[in-house]
Order: C-alpha cells, then structure tokens, then sequence
C-alpha cells in the first residue's frame, strides 16, 4: 500500500498531541491528552515522563484511527517536543528517577547565581550562546545528580542516562536508542554550537558525566524505526517545538521569523548558517539541520508566561472557565484601566534573564473589575512581545515588517489586534495553525524522501488572517511607558 500519511507528536508543555497530516500538509485527524502538572513548591513545575509516553503510546494508534489510516500508510514520524525539560532514567528498567523537571522550574535559581560568579561560566556561556539561567536543563541536571542519594556514581557508570523528552520518547519508542538532536542539545548549556556536539569542559564545569548524555544528530534524517506505538514506523526528524513552528511556518530563508503563543511564547529569527550573538538579551539557537548539510541558527526571543497566564487566570483565580472566555470577558471594558500585570512566575526571560523578578500587578483601584484584568492579562503578551521585537531589531540592526504567528492564543482577536497595535506591524496567521506538528511533519516527510524538498513546502503556507496596526503614536509610546514601569517592579520583589 502506498504511504499516504506522515504523523507528528508534538510533546508539549501541557499535553500531548498525534497528527496525521496529508501530502498538502493538511491536517487528517489529531488526537490530544493532557498530562498532569505537578507544582510541589513555589516555582517547582514537575511532569511524570512516564504518564507522557503512556499518553504517546495510545495518541498515536488513536490518531491513526480516526484517520482512517493503517500503520501501512504511514511514511514517517516527526517529534516535536516542549524543550528544556530535564528526564533521568535507569538504563536498565527504562524507569524515570524521580519527576521530569520542568523548562518552567527554578528550583536552581541559587546555584544558576553562584555558577554564574564562577570563573568558567563565561566558557560555557560562549559555547552554548546562552546566558546562565534556570531555563536551561544543565543546572537541573546537576541538581537531581545532587538531590538522589548516589546518582552521580550511578550516572558516572553508564546506568543512568539524561534526556529531553525527545530522547525520552525516542528511547520508548525504539525500545533503547539515546540520540537527541541539534536544536534540544542546544539548550542544555552542554553543547558548543559551533562543532554540535556536547563541550567537555561545559560537562566539567557543571561535574556532569559525559557516559549519561544521549547521541547528538541532526534535527531531519532517519533516527532509527519505532518499535512501539507506531511499530515498523521510521522516525525522521525531531526538533524543539519552537524551532518545529519556525520551520511549520516555512521560515527557511535568513530574516524569516514567526512568534509562537502557547504557554509560554517565543519568537524566532532564523539568521542562516551563520550564528549570531544578541546584544540585546536574546539567545542563539540552532534552527534545524538536516543531515548532510550545515545546521540553520536562529535568534530566539523567549517569553516564559503568556498562555500560562491565561490558565492561572482560569485556574488558580477562577475568574473564567474556559480558556477562550478572556477575550469576552475583556472586551467587557474599553480599555485597562491602568491596571498592568507582569506575570515574572518563572522570573523574567528576554531580554532580562532575572530569575530572581517575582510577578507584580499594578494600578489598582476599586475601580478595576475583573474585565480590566482580563484585559491586563492579555496586553502582558503583547507588551513581552514588544520588548523581544525591539531587542530583535536592535540586534538585526532591521525593523520586523511582519509578524508571522501561531499557537492556540492566536485565536484570540483582541490579543492579535492589540499586538499589531504594540508593534506598529501587521500580524498574520497562516492558515494551518498546527505549525509545531507541521514541522515535525515536513522534517519527518523531508528525511524519507515524503516531500522532495524546501520549495515544495512554502508552496503549502497560506495566509488565513491579518491585523493591521490601529493604535497612535503617542498612546503607544505613553502604554509602554507605563508596562516598562510596571517590569521594573518585579525587581524588587525578592523574597
Ligand atoms: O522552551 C519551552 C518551550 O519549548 C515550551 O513550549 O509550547 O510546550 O509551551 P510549549
């Protein structure tokens, strides 16, 4: 039978997805699950990598069903997968030591400002291109080997081994290959990004065993063949999921850049095989790479809280109770009435990187209702958007024409509107919105041969919908006056 069909998981933050997608890279089926969210202590986030791949392992023969599809039919899996996240396991049993801690986590946040002092941080933080914060699994990775009674020893010897949850995943579904891939390596603080490979003496520095670390390949070319969930099935790219939706968004040309919003948001600039270093508080990233050719870099403006934001406002405050409710409740009031909330739960990352900020709300007055807030709460994602777009531009030396976007919160019309307003650009959204699982698709159908090249894909991105900038000047100007007043805020607050 012919291969019809290529499947992405996209391992996200919050739940897990399997898409099939067709040859047009249209969408055939999806099935989704979400996974439980552990918070043990202020600022711990923790996920049980183990529910994760039971998760895979019933989305996918599930997706395939309601596809209508046979295994048969399946040309590829691609991995998409929420990055940073730290999982250890016993090489032996394949059991998870302890929770996956979690991209959002800053229980390192002590030992990031102590490492960061220390004489050899300046090493890795060339290597890496990163700045020396909680964000990055390094740091976690030595604060489980230090909080699990005799794991170094253990991972010293080769029977404990660390990955991202691609690996994880790659790991179960091929019943034993540890291999990760350029663009997850590279947020680890543990690879040079120049030879893509792990740097011994970023492993020295954070006392890290090199036995413990997985196999670093390309982001598309052939892994290995799933054994379980998609049995007989090879396994043809696995990419972050923000460098999935930049390549979704068929970002393949240098000055090409989209902003994903999901939980947290994170727009990325792709800079071509060169890797350029931001003054500004952004990260160098590898994009991609696909085997036999050059890695493509990208610039990263990393926002920690947006869509999280929004599920606090759900969850902990109850003020909604369903996600979509905040635009209506929003557009209750005209305005916010001068209330700003900075949501730094995870600290601030670009272009700040201050683990030690704390959320702040200000502005209050009897006057606020729960509208204002509601309002305040989506403008956060449109304020931390501006603020990585300048440093983008300051750093590019460029002004952004356009701001492609994706997620779930694109679907939100007020948020979108006041984000072309915030940067004075238009904002568009392409038709496919699934860019993160589309992808790990076009990586997959790329690496066996599915789709035969770039060219063909971009022929598959159409624009769905557009927000033209409405706001003056000088009301823009005086708002982000007061949203930059507000940030400063939540450097006092340290606890
Ligand atoms: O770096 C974290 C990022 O990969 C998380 O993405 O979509 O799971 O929130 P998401």
């Amino acid at each position: 039978m012919t291969e019809r069909y290529v499947v992405a998981i996209d391992q996200g933050t919050t739940s897990t997805r399997c898409i099939v997608f067709d040859r047009r890279g249209q969408l055939v089926s999806l099935a989704q699950q979400e996974h439980k969210q552990y918070y043990p202590k202020p600022g711990w986030v923790e996920h049980d990598a183990a529910e994760i791949w039971r998760n895979v392992e019933r989305l996918g023969p599930e997706a395939l069903r309601r596809a209508g599809a046979t295994i048969d039919q399946v040309a590829a899996v691609g991995i998409a997968n929420q990055r940073e996240t730290t999982v250890l396991w016993d090489r032996v049993t394949g059991h998870p030591i302890g929770h996956a801690v979690v991209w959002q986590d800053t229980r390192t946040d002590t030992m990031v400002t102590e490492l960061d002092a220390e004489p050899g941080a300046e090493g890795v933080r060339h290597r890496s291109a990163l700045p020396l914060a909680t964000y990055f699994s390094g740091p976690r990775i030595r604060w489980m080997l230090d909080h699990h009674p005799g794991l170094q020893q253990r991972a010293e010897r080769g029977e404990v081994l660390f990955g991202t949850m691609e690996t994880w995943l790659i790991w179960n579904l091929t019943g034993g290959l540890h291999v990760t891939d350029v663009t997850n390596a590279s947020r680890t603080l543990l690879l040079d990004v120049h030879t893509l490979d792990w740097s011994a003496e970023s492993l020295a520095f954070f006392g890290i065993p090199r036995a413990m670390l997985p196999e670093v390949r390309p982001s598309i070319g052939v892994f290995g063949t799933a054994t379980a969930a998609f049995p007989g099935v090879r396994i043809g790219a696995a990419l972050g999921d923000q460098q999935a939706a930049l390549f979704g968004q068929t970002c393949f040309a240098p000055g090409e850049a989209k902003c994903t919003y999901g939980t947290g948001s994170f727009l990325l600039l792709n800079t071509g095989s060169e890797l350029v270093r931001s003054t500004h508080g952004l990260l160098s990233t590898v994009a991609y790479q696909i085997k036999g050719e050059p890695a493509a870099y990208a610039l990263e403006g990393s926002i920690a809280i947006t869509g999280s934001l929004v599920q606090w406002f759900r969850d902990q405050l109850e003020l909604i109770t369903s996600a979509p409710e905040i635009e209506t409740l929003a557009r209750t009031v005209t305005d916010n009435g001068g209330c700003y909330i900075v949501p730094a739960f995870s600290g601030l990352y670009a272009p700040y990187w201050r683990s030690e900020a704390r959320g702040v709300i200000v502005g209050l007055t009897s006057y606020i209702t729960k509208g204002h807030l509601a309002r305040a709460v989506l403008e956060a994602s449109a304020w931390q958007t501006r603020e990585v777009v300048d440093a983008m531009n300051a750093d590019s030396g460029l002004a952004l024409k356009t701001l492609r976007v994706d997620g779930g919160m694109t679907a939100d019309n007020l948020l979108m509107q006041f984000i072309a307003d915030v940067l004075d650009v238009p904002v568009v959204r392409p038709l496919a919105s699934e860019t993160v699982s589309l992808g790990a698709a076009y990586g997959a159908g790329l690496a066996v041969g599915y789709w035969p090249d770039l060219e063909g894909l971009r022929q598959n991105w159409h624009r769905a919908a557009q927000w033209l900038p409405t706001m003056d000047d000088a009301k823009r100007e005086t708002e982000y006056g007061n949203w930059q007043r507000a940030v400063s805020r939540t450097f006092d607050w340290i606890q």
